[in-house]
């Protein structure tokens, strides 16, 4: 059975520490953390996970987008684990967008990102990927790959005037 991971939050040294590579994809202990992170993630309506917000210090994070009270236009996709992955490609196109963080609770910012990305990685089988995102995904993917680096979105926006609560968010899209 997955289990509930504790969330840490912003001020949590772990949120900026760097990570490591995984060495071993198969092994038991990577195996079972990659499900319970994507067991937590949707027991908490996020759309993505970083190894890092679960005080693990690895190259790993889950995306699992799919529509949730918190982001309710959110597509549905199957959860993905992507492990030891590098953005290789990233259009000059910036888009603006609310982002969220498990680990910054009770407020919304907005965050420019690139608009589509290209990225490689491995799947949990070991797999190497090559694949493309655009706009949510995109953003999701640049998020969760932040967190690997120790950036939390609150370091990628232009304004603190950007930043507004939860309460207020929900409003806007009443
Ligand atoms: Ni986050």
């Amino acid at each position: 059975m997955p289990k509930f991971l504790e969330i840490a939050e912003l001020g949590n040294q772990i949120l900026r520490e760097k990570t490591k590579a995984v060495e071993d994809v198969a092994d038991l202990y990577t195996q079972n953390l990659i499900d319970d992170m994507i067991y937590t993630v949707a027991e908490v309506n996020g759309v993505g996970l970083a190894a890092p917000q679960i005080s693990q210090p690895l190259q790993i994070f889950i995306v699992a987008s799919s529509p949730n009270p918190r982001y309710p236009d959110a597509p549905e996709i199957e959860p993905i684990a992507i492990i030891n992955p590098s953005i290789i490609k990233k259009s000059d196109e910036m888009e603006k967008n609310w982002e969220g963080c498990l680990s910054i609770p009770g407020i919304r910012g907005l965050v420019p990102r690139n608009k589509f990305i290209e990225v490689k990685y491995l799947d949990r089988f070991g797999k190497e990927k090559k694949e493309q995102f655009s706009d949510f995904l995109a953003r999701i993917f640049q998020h969760e790959y932040d967190h690997l680096n120790g950036i939390v979105f609150l370091d990628r926006m232009k304004s603190t005037k950007d930043i507004i609560t939860e309460k207020e968010y929900i409003k806007l899209f009443d």
